[in-house]
């Protein structure tokens, strides 16, 4: 079954045709960062012209990267349906997703398939899994790490989304994007973090662990985000400025703080609830530093707790990443494979065109 799938939840416009959830044969991202570069972060009313502007030129380019046709009596011959994120994300963004893919399923008579775009990131997993790993084991315990959504989710089937735990404040992605800005790197913040995190000594500040207590899968990264504010501001008043070592220092505890919080409470959550794999998706699951504790606790087949003691896993799941980072960051082949594994699970999970409204406040957990 092959799918074309859409997404515009914020400031990339992105299409894709993904053939049984799994072989992605385009997957075309119209990245606006540069514009919103200036701004230091997506102005909503500039990130929503920009999407109106590129939607056709992405569609068309994907169309013909997948050898799909795209005019004439033939229209989108080959596809069988058009997955939309229908939300969370900004509403003036997701609209136009929403009416693109509304509009082609009219002219063409396919099928809607509305998409939560944090499944999306979840089935980012299913394409193109490694060699080694290729059949996916259930139960999953997802940790989605992104700017807009940091959360555990259990997955005991396809298109079973029980949340285990989520950020009370900041997801982990807006945490490196504020302490990105607070050290004046570029926008968005994770990349720039992880940059000039690796030439930093990561032991050099303390900077505090939130674990949150005993048995809590929950996070918190505004006290950290706040421990790093006091560390800049005491630097500022001291040296009237920030030195380039002491940026890169800064960058490398507050990454290892994240990381490891985020690491051990994957494992933690994957060895309570008997998994057989875990996996890391959305933005942050980008991040070198993060696949590499979840390796090295993998591999020696532990996890610290929330008073840092090392525990011993039961058993040792399989731990699985997108290889390649642009399935990390927003992209419409996650939308496109998410949408076969859902229609595959329940046939009846298609609207009428037209019929799909975007929501910004989607939730996936009722
Ligand atoms: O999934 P995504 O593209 O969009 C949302 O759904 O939010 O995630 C974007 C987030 C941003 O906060 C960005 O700073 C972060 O992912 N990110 C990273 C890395 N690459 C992107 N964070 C840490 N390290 C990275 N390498
Ligand atoms: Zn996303």
């Amino acid at each position: 079954m092959k799918i074309l799938g859409i997404e515009t939840s914020c400031d990339e416009t992105a299409v894709a045709v993904v053939e049984d959830g799994t072989k992605v044969l385009s997957n075309v991202v119209y990245s606006q960062i540069p514009l919103h570069h200036f701004t230091g972060g997506v102005v909503p009313e500039v990130a929503a012209r920009e999407h109106v502007v590129k939607i056709v030129p992405v569609i068309k380019e994907a169309l013909k990267q997948a050898g799909v046709k795209i005019t004439g009596n033939e229209l989108l011959k080959g596809i069988d349906a058009i997955a939309v994120t229908r939300g969370p994300g900004l509403l003036s963004s997701l609209i136009t997703g929403v009416c693109a893919a509304s509009t082609l399923s009219l002219v063409s008579k396919k099928k809607l398939i509305p998409v939560n775009h944090i499944a999306g990131h979840i089935y980012a997993n299913w394409l193109a899994p490694d060699e080694e790993n290729k059949e996916i084991n259930f139960p999953v315990m997802v940790l989605t790490v992104s700017g807009g959504h940091n959360e555990l989710v259990l997955m005991k089937k396809h298109a079973d989304f029980n949340l285990i735990g989520e950020s009370l404040d900041d997801a982990a992605g807006e945490a490196f994007d504020k302490v990105a800005r607070l050290l004046g790197l570029g926008y968005p913040g994770g990349p720039h973090v992880a940059r000039v995190a690796e030439m930093g000594n990561a032991l050099r500040f303390q900077l505090p662990r939130v674990f949150m207590g005993k048995d809590n899968f929950d996070f918190s990264f505004s006290g950290l985000k706040t421990a790093v504010l006091n560390v800049v501001t005491k630097e500022f008043e001291s040296n009237g400025r920030l030195r380039e070592e002491f940026i890169q220092d800064v960058a490398a505890c507050f990454q290892d703080s994240v990381c490891s919080v985020l690491s051990d409470k994957l494992l933690m959550a994957g060895d309570k609830y008997k998994v057989k794999e875990v996996h890391i998706a959305g933005g942050v699951s980008a991040n070198k530093r993060l696949r590499q504790m979840l390796e090295e606790k993998s591999a020696g087949k532990y996890y610290f707790d929330h008073k840092g003691k090392k525990v011993n896993l039961k058993s040792v799941p399989v731990l699985r990443y997108a290889k390649n980072i642009s399935l990390c960051t927003d992209n419409a082949a996650m939308i496109a494979g998410a949408a076969y594994f859902l229609f595959k699970n329940d046939p009846s999970a298609y609207r009428r065109s037209f019929n799909v409204l975007a929501d910004p406040n989607l939730n996936m957990y009722d």
